[in-house]
C-alpha cells in the first residue's frame, strides 16, 4: 500500500519504518530540510535500538523515502499518518497547533480519497476537529480515523512490529477495511484489531497511559510507607503481582515515573476532565505523588551528610529517564540533581546514551565522565537514577576503591539489601530497609 508519515519525530520515524518493512511504499514529510537531507543519507535522527537497520534496509529497497513537501507526500500515499508533536500547553492541555494547521492544508491539497489517521496522541474530540477543517476546503472523499500509539523508547520497533492490540477508531467501513489490511501482517498472531468509534481510540490512549502512570505511584507510595513500618517493597510487589488481575508488570517503585508520554498525557487527561467540568482527583494526587518522589532521596542524601552537601562530590549513574533510550525529557535525575547543585554538592556523571543531551541542559554546572567508573573516582557517594544493565553487575572492589565513602543512594532498586550489606556498603533505597555502616 502507499502511505505518508506526516512528522518525522520519534513516533512518525518508527511507524514509517516498520510499515515500510511489510513491504509498504512509504514516504515520510517533514519540514526540517536539514533533517529531511540527514534521513535521506540513511542517518537515523533518534536513538532507537533496531530503528537502524531496518532504516537501511528500507531505504536500500526504495520503500522509505524522504520529502520535505506535503503536496508531494499527499499525492503519494492513500493512508496518510498524522504524527505531529502535540506539546504541553502552558496550563497542561495538549497543543493542537501542528495537527490543526496540517489538516487545514490537506485539505487545500488532496484531490483523491484519502484516509487521514491520527497517529499523535490528542484529546477526545481531535478527530472530529480535523474532520471539520479538512472538510472546508476539500474537493475529494476522505475520512479520519483515531489510531493510537503505544509505543515504548527503547521498544518501540518491536511493539510497533508485535503489538498486543491495534486501536482503531472509525466510523468508515472503507477506512476501517483499509487499516486492518494495512495491520494484519502485525497481528498474525491472533492479537485483536479493536475497532470503535473515534472519541473512544483516542480516550484509550489516555486511559492506558493514566492507568499506568497511577499504578507506579500506587507502588511508590506503598513502598514510601514500607520504610515507615519496616516492610521490604520487593515482598510486597512479588506477593502482589503474582495475583493476575494486578499482574507484575509496572509495579517497580522508584524516583518516579518520566518521559514524554506519561507526565503529559496525565496533565491532558487531567486539564481535559477540567474543561467539561469533571475533576480527575485521581490524576491529581498522581501528578503532585510524582513530583515530590522525583526527589524522595534528596533527604536521606543530605542526612548521611548530616546536612551539608557543600564540597561534596556525588557520582550519578543514569541520566536518561529510564534505560535504551537518550531521552532526558522529565527525567527524575533533573529534578534531583538541580536539587543537589543547590546544596552546593558537585556531580560527576555518567550515562550509556544521555551525556549529550544532558550536556545540552545543564552545561558546565557537571562533571562529565567517560564512564560509570570515572564517575565514581573519588567521589563521596554514588546515586542511581536510571537501571541501565550495565550498572546492575558492577565490579564492588573498583567501586569501593574509588569511592571515598563507600555509600550508595539507589533510585532504582538495583542491588540487594543484603549482599550490598556484605560488599560493605552503606545502601539507601526506596521501600527497603537502609543500611548504615
Ligand atoms: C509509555 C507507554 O508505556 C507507551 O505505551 C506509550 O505509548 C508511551 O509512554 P515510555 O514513556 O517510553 O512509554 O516508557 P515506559 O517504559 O512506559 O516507562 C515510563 C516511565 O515509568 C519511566 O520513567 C519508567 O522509569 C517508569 N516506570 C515504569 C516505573 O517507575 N516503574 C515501573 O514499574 C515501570
Amino acid at each position: 500500500m502507499k502511505i505518508a508519515v506526516i512528522g518525522t519525530g520519534y513516533v512518525g520515524l518508527v511507524t514509517g519504518t516498520c510499515l515500510a518493512e511489510t513491504g509498504n511504499e512509504v514516504i515520510c514529510v517533514d519540514i526540517d530540510a536539514a533533517k529531511v537531507e540527514k534521513m535521506r543519507n540513511g542517518e537515523v535522527p533518534i536513538y532507537e535500538p533496531h530503528l537502524d537497520v531496518l532504516f537501511e534496509r528500507n531505504i536500500n529497497a526504495k520503500r522509505l523515502s524522504f520529502t520535505t513537501s506535503l503536496e508531494e507526500g499527499l499525492n503519494h500515499g492513500e493512508i496518510i499518518f498524522l504524527a505531529l508533536p502535540t506539546p504541553e500547553d502552558e496550563d497542561g492541555s495538549a497543543d493542537l497547533s501542528y495537527v490543526l494547521n496540517v489538516s487545514e492544508e490537506i485539505g487545500k491539497l488532496i484531490k483523491e480519497y484519502k484516509v487521514i489517521v491520527d497517529k499523535s496522541t490528542v484529546p477526545v474530540g481531535t478527530a472530529e476537529k480535523v474532520q471539520q477543517i479538512i472538510a472546508k476546503n476539500a474537493q475529494c472523499d476522505f475520512d479520519v480515523v483515531s489510531n493510537p500509539e503505544f509505543l515504548r523508547e527503547g521498544f518501540a520497533v518491536d511493539d510497533f512490529l508485535k503489538p498486543e492490540r491495534i486501536v482503531i477508531g472509525s466510523s468508515s467501513e472503507r477506512a476501517t477495511a483499509l487499516m486492518k489490511k494495512l495491520y494484519n501482517p502485525f497481528v498474525r498472531s491472533g492479537n485483536p484489531i479493536i475497532i470503535m468509534d473515534e472519541k473512544s481510540a483516542e480516550l484509550t490512549k489516555y486511559a492506558a497511559n493514566s492507568f499506568l502512570a497511577t499504578k507506579i505511584t500506587f507502588m511508590n507510595e506503598i513502598a514510601n510507607y514500607c520504610e515507615k513500618v519496616g516492610a521490604d517493597v520487593d515482598m510486597v510487589r512479588a506477593g502482589m503481582g503474582t495475583d493476575s488481575r494486578i499482574g507484575k508488570r509496572f509495579l517497580f517503585p522508584g524516583i518516579g515515573y518520566g518521559g514524554s508520554c506519561f507526565p503529559k498525557d496525565v496533565k491532558a487527561l487531567q486539564k481535559a476532565g477540567k474543561n467539561e467540568g469533571y475533576d480527575f482527583k485521581i490524576l491529581n494526587s498522581v501528578i503532585e505523588i510524582n513530583a515530590a518522589q522525583k526527589t524522595v532521596l534528596l533527604p536521606k542524601i543530605e542526612s548521611y551528610f548530616e546536612n551539608n552537601l557543600k564540597g561534596k562530590t556525588i557520582a550519578v549513574w543514569g541520566l536518561a529517564f529510564k534505560p535504551e533510550t537518550d531521552d532526558i525529557r522529565e527525567a527524575p535525575s533533573i529534578d534531583l540533581m538541580e536539587a543537589l547543585l543547590e546544596k552546593g554538592a558537585t556531580l560527576q556523571v555518567f550515562d550509556p546514551e544521555a551525556m549529550p543531551n544532558i550536556e545540552k541542559r545543564f552545561g558546565d554546572k557537571l562533571k562529565y565522565s567517560k564512564s560509570m567508573y570515572d564517575a565514581v573516582e573519588n567521589a563521596d557517594a554514588l546515586l542511581i537514577c536510571t537501571e541501565w544493565s550495565i550498572f546492575r553487575t558492577p565490579d564492588f572492589k573498583k567501586l569501593k576503591d574509588s569511592l571515598s565513602r563507600q555509600v550508595i543512594f539507589d533510585g532504582r532498586n538495583l542491588y540487594n539489601t543484603t549482599d550490598i550489606e556484605a560488599e560493605g556498603f552503606s545502601y539507601f533505597s526506596i521501600g527497603r530497609r537502609d543500611v548504615k555502616l
